[in-house]
């Protein structure tokens, strides 16, 4: 059996035209979606990122400016850049791309964000929310996971899902948004004994390590759904997830591709999230 595809690039297609119309409907009301993205430091991995992240607001029709700052900002410095955005009607959602250079302490920077414009979903505020099933944002990559389970109409009620990592960027609001589907829910991390017990016992696995080949084949179930967080290099230097690809889809039912999958979505969704909180700004959520 080789498993179907769940093709982030279409889904994204698909969501982001749908994020157009809703970037549209809000220029007409003289209200232009915003996202202002800070980057700080010259990590190329994060040049990539950044640069995609504000190229689609463009593809879509929201306003989008990239504050690049040498890595020698001070804490102080980026805390006032934050607050000045927090001020700035035009600007409904606030993203530091993380991670930050070691002087400055990220979380503090986060917290300073306001809530109301949290796009990332990062905030004590958005996780809290997230935790008690209030309304806030969700973390962009999870989201995303969960938008790529929805599109092929998976029931998640009652099933068995293994969530593998367990950061708070994606394992733990992963694996809360399938316990509020009413899926039973195990988080794995690399101090489980016997991850391949635990995953061969699973209808749904959400890969989110970032170490090439921690799911092979011999660890999966028939039919499950398999979907890999993962962004690593394999040796050839070639993009690669945290799933053994072209073996486990010989035993799933549904995997994502690395490239392909999962990336595309997380940037989609915070498109999504921008239009939410320009939305919720302008009364119209
Ligand atoms: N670094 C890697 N992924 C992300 C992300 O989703 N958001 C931010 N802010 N930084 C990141």
């Amino acid at each position: 059996m080789t498993a179907q595809l769940i093709d982030g690039n279409a889904l994204s297609k698909t969501l982001r035209a749908q994020g157009a119309e809703r970037a549209l409907a809000l220029r007409e009301r003289g209200v232009t979606p915003g996202l202002a993205v800070i980057l700080v430091g010259d990590d190329p991995a994060s040049q990539v990122y950044v640069r995609n992240k504000v190229r689609a607001c463009h593809e879509a029709g929201l306003h989008s400016v990239l504050e690049h700052y040498p890595a020698s900002l001070s804490e102080a410095e980026l805390l006032a850049r934050v607050a000045a955005l927090n001020a700035d009607a035009s600007i409904h959602g606030i993203l530091v791309q993380l991670p930050l250079p070691a002087h400055i302490d990220a979380q503090r920077v986060i917290e300073a964000i306001s809530p109301a414009k949290d796009v990332d979903g990062f905030h004590v505020a958005s996780a809290g929310a997230l935790l008690t099933g209030l309304p806030g944002f969700l973390p962009c990559t999870p989201y995303g996971c969960m938008k790529m389970i929805e599109s092929i109409s998976y029931e998640l009620r009652g099933k068995h899902a293994v969530v593998i990592g367990r950061s708070n960027i994606v394992g733990k609001p992963m694996a809360l948004l399938l316990l509020h589907k009413s899926a039973t829910v195990t988080i794995c991390h690399s101090a489980t004994a016997n991850l391949g017990a635990l995953t061969r016992q699973a209808d749904v696995i959400v890969a989110a390590v970032g170490k090439r080949n921690v799911l092979t084949a011999d660890m999966v179930k028939p039919g499950s759904v398999v979907i890999d967080v993962g962004m690593n290099r394999n040796d050839e230097g070639k993009l690669c997830g945290d799933v053994d690809f072209l073996g486990v889809r010989e035993v799933a039912g549904w995997i994502t591709p690395v490239p392909g999958g999962v990336g595309p979505m997380t940037i989609t969704m915070l498109l999504v999230n921008t239009l939410e909180a320009a939305e919720r700004a302008a009364g119209a959520g």
